[in-house]
């Protein structure tokens, strides 16, 4: 069944129906395409450009549509170009002609525009929602672990000393950060689009008001080529889904190194790892490793929509059906990533002694000792050099810092007394950290609490 035979004497070529069709993909927003078609008719008749006897008609034929597929009495099937054309045919099939009254004042263009933008709206709240379930978890593993110490890293080499919980509260900051951009797409996206027709508007007396508002936007968009032709959203959507990819996809990666041999910081559980089927001794962190490969399809969706998008006239085109199947994938693949590695995070466990033995060693507390100089009145330039050649002595005995005697330390310079051990212990280095953001546990929980206050809000 087609919409627009009316014009042509020849049957379409087989394949070509094929190639034009996007019902496969684009049946995934059949409800978001009643839901647009009841705000449509309820405004027509209202205006008096169809009566209300068929208005009313209309809407119970969609809601009858929409219950029968949510049940499986309906099946959407692929003899139809798109959902569109399914459901105005599903319509007057059951209603009659008062079916073929829906389509007034309305093109395929701004219908199909309206569906994109329901559709992405939902996983836009969607996603941000699902990111708040994941911060959630990673605030409790932040709450338990504010005294959990470990290495921090620079170039992958051992730094300065940190706990679990700043660690994991550089992933909430990132997470926060994604939920607003998703907040500010929210907003600038929700503009109706119905109503700009095929490009140019329409002579019936339609209500944009009044349909933006049935549809809960904030009011209808200005320029109707524009509606017709603007995917901006669905980029910009597709932007911040890479971006939380981007922040999945190293976490991920730090997961695989804690989690492995050498490092041994965390142990994945049972459920959210994986055998190899030669070697018994395995259990691999596949989880991380796919979240960290699916980046790289998610980035590859932005690229492949801004491509398709960038040669364009206005108004609509119909490379423009290249929006969808890439994106959908898109989106599912980020909401599934970020479920699955929540699950992952919560029930690993982690091995504090390891931790902690690994922040000990590798002289995360060398800034400390240089800094202790420096509180003893010594330039900090002079105090980097001695705790250096301290360094150097250590690393020859393959001993740490705390456990060099004091006439070591003094033959490098007499400044040093008793009281170094207690400066760079790593407790010490870690406590006296107390400057907004830092590690300090008493920081920590003052973090902690504006934190649970931004997820309770
Ligand atoms: N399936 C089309 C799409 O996804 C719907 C709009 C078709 N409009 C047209 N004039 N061919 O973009």
């Amino acid at each position: 069944m087609k919409l627009w035979g009316g014009r042509f004497t020849k049957e379409t070529n087989a394949l070509v129906n094929e190639f034009n069709a996007s019902i496969s993909f684009d049946q995934r927003f059949y409800k978001q395409d009643i839901e647009g078609s009841i705000a449509h008719a309820t405004m027509l008749g209202i205006q008096g450009i169809i009566t209300e006897d068929e208005s009313k008609k209309i809407v119970a034929g969609l809601e009858s549509i929409l219950k029968d597929i949510e049940s499986g009495a309906l099946t959407i099937t692929d003899e139809y170009e798109d959902i569109h054309t399914f459901m105005e045919a599903t319509l007057i099939e059951r209603i009659g002609d008062a079916g073929k009254r829906l389509h007034t004042g309305r093109s395929r263009n701004d219908q199909v525009a309206l569906d994109m933008r329901l559709y992405t709206r939902d996983q836009v709240k969607a996603t941000s929602v699902e990111l708040l379930d994941l911060m959630r978890v990673i605030l409790r593993i932040m709450k338990e672990n504010t005294e959990t110490f470990m290495p921090g890293f620079t170039h992958l080499q051992k730094a300065q000393p940190v706990t679990v919980a700043h660690h994991f509260g550089a992933y909430f900051e990132m997470f926060k950060r994604d939920r607003s951009r998703l907040k500010d797409i929210f907003k600038r996206m929700n503009y109706c689009p119905l109503g700009a027709g095929a490009l140019a508007g329409t002579t019936y007396p339609l209500d944009r008001d009044l349909v933006a508002k049935l549809l809960d936007f904030d009011g209808p968009t200005l320029n109707s080529m524009d509606s017709v032709s603007d995917r901006d959203y669905v980029i910009e959507f597709l932007d911040a889904l890479s971006i939380i990819m981007m922040h999945l996809s190293r976490f991920s990666e730090e997961i695989c190194i804690w989690n492995s041999n050498e490092y041994k910081f965390i142990e994945l559980d049972d459920a959210f790892s994986t055998g190899s089927s030669i070697m018994p001794q395995k259990k691999n962190p596949d989880i991380a490793e796919l979240v960290r490969g699916k980046t790289g399809r998610v980035y590859g969706a932005l690229m492949s929509l801004l491509t398709t998008m960038k040669g364009l006239p206005l108004a609509y085109n119909k490379d423009m059906q290249e929006d969808k199947e890439l994106a959908f994938d898109a989106m599912d693949t980020t909401l599934g990533c970020i479920k699955l590695f929540k699950g992952m995070i919560d029930t690993m466990s982690f091995n504090k002694k390891r931790m902690e033995d690994s922040a000990k060693h590798g002289f995360t507390n060398a800034t400390d000792a240089a800094d202790y100089l420096v509180k003893k009145g010594v330039p900090f330039r002079d105090a980097h050099g001695i705790v250096g050649q301290l360094v150097l002595m250590c690393l020859d005995r393959g001993i740490a810092l705390d456990d060099l005697p004091l006439d070591e330390y003094k033959k490098i310079s007499p400044v040093f007394d008793n009281d170094i051990y207690e400066a760079i212990d790593l407790r010490t280095c870690v406590d006296k950290r107390l400057t907004i953001g830092a590690p300090g546990p008493e920081m920590m929980n003052k973090v902690i609490a504006i934190y649970e206050e931004y997820i309770d809000d």
